[in-house]
């Protein structure tokens, strides 16, 4: 790794301490980010995963305060430098007073990141249409059934063949049901993560696999036998 990196990577490294210790610039309750954000070890854990994956290009859906977006940020300037790119998409930021992007821009990686102000289920189709490809997303938005189902049906396009697909909150029934139909139908394979955590991962099949519609299996939280 070159000097330049190794100076960016300690960067994101003491924004990430500094953000898990102090806090964001702005919170917009006592103990938000705290409940909004994923706890550190579970960064640590996505941070893996991707590092894991060795991607060099990540779509994240729920920017909130940036701890997630650090751990990716983390991974990707650990293998490649500024050789990468981190789109970032959230709707509400501004409820955020732009928190999450302040840590992105305190890190010092606006370089390999960009940001998309536009609800998810509208953003993706987009980047599917320009022919985006990335290597791993992460799902952190709204997590209305509906809303992250639409978000996974863009993502299964938009990751590549034998690419990576984590999620938090797959302790909520809408979140966990809305994954279960790509498990189900359309081959998604559930990584083992290798410590104890809230995220799931899950691997999409290479090649892709079109589910047809004769072969549709029921994929409701109860019929998972
Ligand atoms: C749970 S927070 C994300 C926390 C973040 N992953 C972290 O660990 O720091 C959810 C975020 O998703 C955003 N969000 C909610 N619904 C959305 C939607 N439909 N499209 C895009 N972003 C959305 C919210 O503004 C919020 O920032």
């Amino acid at each position: 790794m070159v000097g330049e990196n190794v100076e960016l990577l300690n960067r994101v490294r003491a924004e990430r301490r500094r953000l898990s210790a102090e806090g964001p610039s702005f919170f917009r309750s006592d103990g938000d980010f705290q409940r909004v954000s994923i706890p550190a070890s579970d960064a640590d854990v996505l941070r893996d995963l991707i590092l894991a994956e060795r991607a060099a290009t990540v779509i994240e859906v729920g920017l909130a305060y940036g701890s997630s977006a650090l751990a990716i940020v983390e991974a990707l300037v650990l293998v490649h430098g500024t050789n990468a790119h981190h789109l970032v998409i959230d709707a509400y930021q501004e409820h955020f007073h732009s928190a999450g992007w302040d840590a992105i821009v305190a890190a010092g990686v606006t370089e390999i990141c960009s940001f998309l102000p536009r609800r998810s289920h509208l953003a993706l189709p987009l980047l599917v249409e320009e022919g985006m490809s990335a290597d791993a997303a992460f799902v952190d938005g709204s997590h209305v059934f509906h809303e992250v189902f639409v978000d996974l049906v863009f993502l299964r396009e938009l990751v590549r063949p034998g690419g990576l697909v984590v999620l938090d909150d797959c302790g909520w029934p809408s979140v966990a049901t809305a994954v279960r139909y790509f498990e189900v139908n359309a081959g998604w394979q559930r990584d083992p993560t290798e410590s104890d955590t809230r995220l799931r991962a899950y691997r999409l099949p290479d090649p892709r696999v079109e589910p047809s519609f004769e072969n549709f299996q029921h994929f409701g939280l109860h019929a998972q036998g």
